[in-house]
């Protein structure tokens, strides 16, 4: 094996998946496994995967459904993700990764953290809970996959927009908002509706937070509205070998609002 980059289309079992994997050899068999939120793709993470690959290897995918890759089986759910992602690291020869998940991509890696062990060195959560969700979210991702369903993707683009970054961004950065808007206008109606159902019926992984004993990053924006820092400085406050990062003026999307600091935290935390 050698240093390499793939950044295509793979076949893998019967869904056609992108990643971008870099690897470096240096790095040894470990892997950072960037895996985006809803309804977005690996773009989210660009800037990590241009610092971080000059040291680490590392692998961003775009989830079933969403950016590039095909879609997703109907009744998929967040604990098949996890599995996919599992049989995935095993395929590139990974040993074991450290999972870093934003919002969904959080709840993907509490799954990976219950049923990959073996493969798990390190967690980092970005944005995201370790609970489930209540009936009036339950219905409210139910009512919303079938108002995209009905209407189109450039309807979630629309309502999702204003709530996801700080109103330093909101202000100043016309074009991340411009990126993360295409990023969901790429999604397809299946792969949102699938997400929303994949969520609502997700696991409550409160209860496996003080089991957790991987060291783990905690990182929140100081302006997330969806995935307020208190809760997530509460969620870390739970898990032993943790360390908590609020990231000033920052929403929901805090790897693309503020990547200085969010690649920063995490250097100090791979080092
Ligand atoms: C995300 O960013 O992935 C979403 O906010 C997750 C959710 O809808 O719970």
């Amino acid at each position: 094996m050698s240093d390499s980059n793939i950044a295509k289309v793979i076949r893998f079992g019967d869904q056609k998946l992108f990643i971008d994997f870099r690897r470096t050899m240096a790095d040894g068999n470990h892997a950072v496994l960037f895996v985006h939120g809803f309804p977005l793709n690996h773009q989210l993470w660009r800037h990590q995967l241009d610092e971080l690959s000059k040291t680490h290897s590392v692998l961003a995918i775009d989830l079933p459904g969403y950016g590039q890759s095909g879609p997703i089986l109907d009744g998929t759910s967040i604990s098949n993700l996890a599995d996919l992602l599992g049989e995935l690291v095993f395929e590139l020869e990974i040993a074991q990764v450290t999972f870093c998940g934003l919002s969904m991509g959080g709840y993907i890696g509490w799954q990976f953290w219950k049923m990959h062990q073996d493969k798990l060195a390190r967690l980092i959560c970005c944005n995201t809970r370790a609970s489930a969700d209540d009936e009036v979210t339950r219905r409210a991702r139910i009512q919303s996959a079938l108002t995209v369903e009905r209407n189109g993707i450039q309807h979630a683009a629309e309502t999702m927009l204003p709530k996801l970054f700080s109103p330093t961004t909101q202000e100043n950065r016309p074009e991340i908002i411009a990126e993360v808007d295409q990023m969901i206008r790429r999604t397809s109606t299946n792969g949102f509706a699938c997400g929303q159902y994949a969520m609502k019926d997700r696991a409550d992984a409160t209860p496996w937070l003080s089991q957790i004993d991987v060291p783990t990053l905690v990182i929140a924006g100081s302006d997330d509205t969806i995935t307020p820092p208190e809760e997530m400085k509460a969620m870390a406050d739970e898990i032993k070998d943790s360390v908590f990062v609020e990231i000033e003026d920052t929403g929901h999307l805090s790897p693309l609002e503020n990547p200085k600091p969010f690649n920063l935290a995490l250097k100090e935390f791979l080092a």
